[in-house]
C-alpha cells in the first residue's frame, strides 16, 4: 500500500540542544514548553492528523523525559515506540538504530525541533509518484548558511547536498523531514555515528539513487536557537504557525490556567505565561516566554526572551533577547540584553548593572 497511513514515522530527538542552553540542561530541546505543551506534542499532533499511526522516537540525550510524558502514545492517538542510543549516533546513526522497529516499506523521518505547516500527505505522495529512494522536504529561507543547502533540477531531482556551507548556491534548504525507502535505512552503516546530512545524502547522490525534493511555501521554522524558539512560540500563540494542539487559538498571549496576571500588566506579541507563573502590575511582556512558576515583578520589561521555570525577574528589570535559566533571580533594575544568558540558580543582586554576556 502506498498510502501515508501505512507508513511509520521516525522522529530524531537525541540532540543535546546546546544552542538553547541553559534551558536544555534540564529538558531535551523537543520537550521545552512551547505554547502550553512540550514542543514535540505539536509535531506528534501533525503526524497523527496526517493519518500516521506509529511513531518511533530515536532518543539519546535525556531519553526518559520523553517516555515519562508520552508513554505508549495512546493518549495522543498514536502508538509510540522508543529506541535509545547508548551514545549519540548522529542523525544517520539515529535512523539506522531504529531499523528493527520499522514495520513499513517507506518511513517518514522528522528532525524533532522543526515547527512547520507542511502538508505531510503531499510530501509522501511526491515520494510515491517519483518512485524515489529518498524524498526531502525543502523550503526557501533568506539565509541558507545555517542549514543543508539542496539544489534540485527541473524534475525536482536533488543534484547536491551541502550541509552548512558558507557559500550556498541556492536558497533552497533541507527542512528536516524526509521519506526513506526502508532499504535505504538498511544500507546506513551500523554501530558507529553517521550524519545523514554529511554522509548518507552525499553517498546516495554519488551512487545515482533516486533522491527528490518536495518544495512548498508552508510555515517553517527550526526552533534550535533562542531567537527562533521565541519567534516560533510567538507565531503559535498568534496563530501564524499552525498546530492542531491549539484548536485555532489566536491572540496576543496565552496564559495558563492557574497563572496569575495582575490587572495593569501588559501581555503582547504572543507572550506565554506558564502554569503557576505570576506577572505583577505594570510589567510589560512582549514576545516573552515564562516557563512554569516564573515570577515577574512590578514594572519589569521582558522582550523576546525566555524566563526559565521558577526564575524571578525583579522590579523594573529589563530583559531583552536573553535567556534566564531555571530558578535564577534577577535583581531590581538589572538589564540583560542581546543574547545574554543567566545560568540556573544564579542570583544577580539589585543594582541596575547592564549585562550582555553569559553569567
Ligand atoms: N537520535 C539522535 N541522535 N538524534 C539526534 C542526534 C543523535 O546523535 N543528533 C541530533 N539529533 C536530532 C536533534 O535532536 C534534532 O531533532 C535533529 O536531529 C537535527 O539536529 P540539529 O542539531 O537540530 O540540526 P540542525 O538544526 O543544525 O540541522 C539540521 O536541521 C536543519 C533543518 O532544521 C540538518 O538536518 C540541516 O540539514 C537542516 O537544514
Ligand atoms: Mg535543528
Amino acid at each position: 500500500m502506498s498510502d501515508i497511513v501505512a507508513a511509520d514515522a521516525i522522529i530524531l530527538v537525541g540532540g543535546q540542544g546546546t544552542r538553547l542552553r541553559p534551558l536544555t540542561l534540564s529538558a531535551p530541546k523537543p520537550m521545552l514548553p512551547t505554547a502550553g505543551v512540550p514542543f514535540l506534542q505539536h509535531l506528534l499532533a501533525r503526524i497523527a492528523e496526517a493519518g500516521i499511526k506509529r511513531v518511533i522516537l530515536g532518543t539519546a540525550y535525556k531519553a526518559e523525559v520523553f517516555s515519562d510524558y508520552f508513554g505508549d502514545g495512546s493518549e495522543f492517538g498514536l502508538e509510540i515506540v522508543y529506541v535509545q542510543e547508548t551514545e549519540p549516533m548522529g542523525t544517520g546513526g539515529g535512523i539506522r538504530n531504529v531499523l528493527s522497529k520499522i514495520q513499513s516499506d517507506n518511513v517518514m523521518i522528522f528532525n524533532g525541533d522543526v515547527l512547520s505547516g507542511a502538508d505531510l500527505k503531499a510530501i509522501y505522495q511526491t515520494h510515491i509518484d517519483n518512485d524515489a529512494d529518498v524524498t526531502l522536504h525543502l523550503v526557501r529561507v533568506s539565509d541558507p548558511r545555517a542549514f543543508g543547502c539542496v539544489p534540485t533540477d527541473m524534475d525536482g531531482r536533488v543534484t547536491a547536498f551541502l550541509e552548512k556551507t558558507e557559500d550556498p548556491p541556492t536558497d533552497q534548504i533541507n527542512a528536516g523531514c524526509y521519506v526513506f525507502k526502508k532499504k535505504v535505512v538498511e544500507a546506513i552503516p551500523s554501530g558507529r555515528p553517521v550524519s545523514v546530512e554529511r554522509e548518507v545524502f552525499p553517498g546516495l547522490l554519488r551512487d545515482g539513487s533516486r533522491v527528490y525534493g518536495h518544495v512548498d511555501m508552508a510555515y517553517w521554522k527550526d526552533m534550535g536557537t533562542p531567537d527562533d524558539f521565541v519567534q516560533g512560540s510567538s507565531d503559535l500563540v498568534r496563530g501564524i504557525a499552525p498546530s492542531p494542539v491549539l484548536n485555532g487559538h489566536r491572540g496576543d498571549s496565552l496564559v495558563h490556567p492557574g497563572a496569575g496576571v495582575a490587572p495593569g500588566a501588559w501581555l503582547l506579541g504572543g507572550t506565554v505565561v506558564g502554569r503557576g507563573a505570576e506577572v505583577a502590575a505594570g510589567a510589560r511582556l512582549d514576545g516573552a516566554i515564562l516557563f512554569d512558576g516564573a515570577k515577574v515583578e512590578a514594572g519589569a520589561r521582558i522582550e523576546r526572551s525566555i524566563i526559565g521555570a521558577g526564575a524571578i525577574v525583579g522590579p523594573r528589570a529589563l530583559i531583552r533577547d536573553a535567556v534566564i535559566g531555571d530558578g535564577a533571580h534577577v535583581g531590581a533594575r538589572c538589564e540583560f540584553l542581546r543574547g545574554a544568558r543567566i545560568w540556573p540558580g544564579v542570583v544577580i543582586p539589585d543594582n541596575g548593572v547592564r549585562f550582555s554576556t553569559d553569567v
